[in-house]
């Protein structure tokens, strides 16, 4: 079975044919979906998802690119949403120094503090967002070093090891079976495996064969199959690890 520990069912991106999906994934081999939430009311969208399919589960919180108006209002709203039983985990949180026009890094930094100091206080789980910002990232986990996941992991192997040694876990996408993918292959191959978790990133990010296609958690195979032959594995193993470790983490 797979546990796609982080997509993006709200996107426009599945518009025409949401439903559809998702009732034919849960139909097939897909055993639970976290879907991740980038604004306070898409994160309350995100729940309303999760009150029609059982095995989908929703991440709330404020993504580092919609920071740029945030207030402290918002970690009131975060905190009620987050009450919800099927609300696992604050994310996605982070920094994103991508954009040159993003939300200024201040503004992301003061976002991404008050929702770590959130989790903290719900004592729930954060999936991080890290883009071209590792060592500010590193430097802020380390501050408050909360359980949770730095999903759609891109950075060095060094890196890697500072965030396990923070007890945190690592999301590997798609990007894994890129041709060009050599560090995230490292880190791959070389990590603990009871910290590995899978995801998509669904749109975005479909694993070679499929790369440029609509990703959707069923892909997450591709995904395991790279891994289980870095690692001397069958796919089920690495399948069946990752969403043990995901439901030990979401405590589900
Ligand atoms: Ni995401």
């Amino acid at each position: 079975m797979i546990f796609d520990s982080h997509a993006h069912y709200l996107s426009t991106a599945f518009d025409d044919d949401r439903d559809t999906l998702l009732t034919a994934l849960f139909g097939g081999k897909v055993s639970g979906i976290i879907e991740s939430g980038t604004t306070v009311s898409d994160s309350r969208e995100a729940l309303a998802l999760a009150d029609r399919y059982p095995s989908l589960w929703a991440a709330v919180g404020i993504h580092p690119q919609e920071a740029a108006t945030f207030t402290d209002r918002d970690i009131d709203e975060l905190r009620v949403i987050a009450s919800h039983p099927k609300a696992v985990a604050i994310g996605e949180i982070g920094l994103d120094y991508h954009y040159e026009d993003g939300a200024p890094r201040d503004i992301q930094h003061r976002c991404f503090r008050a929702q770590l100091a959130l989790a903290r206080e719900l004592s729930l789980p954060v999936v991080i967002h890290d883009r071209d910002a590792h060592e500010d990232t590193l430097t802020i986990l380390k501050e408050y070093s909360p359980e949770g996941v730095v999903h759609c992991f891109s950075g060095s192997v060094e890196m890697a090891r500072e965030v396990l040694k923070l007890g945190m876990h690592i999301g590997i996408g798609g990007v894994v079976t890129f041709k060009n993918a050599r560090k995230l292959v490292e880190v791959a191959s070389e990590m603990p495996l009871d910290r590995l978790l899978l995801e998509t990133d669904a749109p975005y990010l479909a694993p070679v064969p499929l790369r440029g296609e609509r990703c959707d958690s069923s892909m997450i195979i591709h995904t395991a199959s790279t891994i289980a032959a870095l690692r001397g594995m069958t796919t089920d193993e690495v399948l069946r690890i990752a969403e043990e470790n995901a439901r030990r983490l979401y405590r589900f």
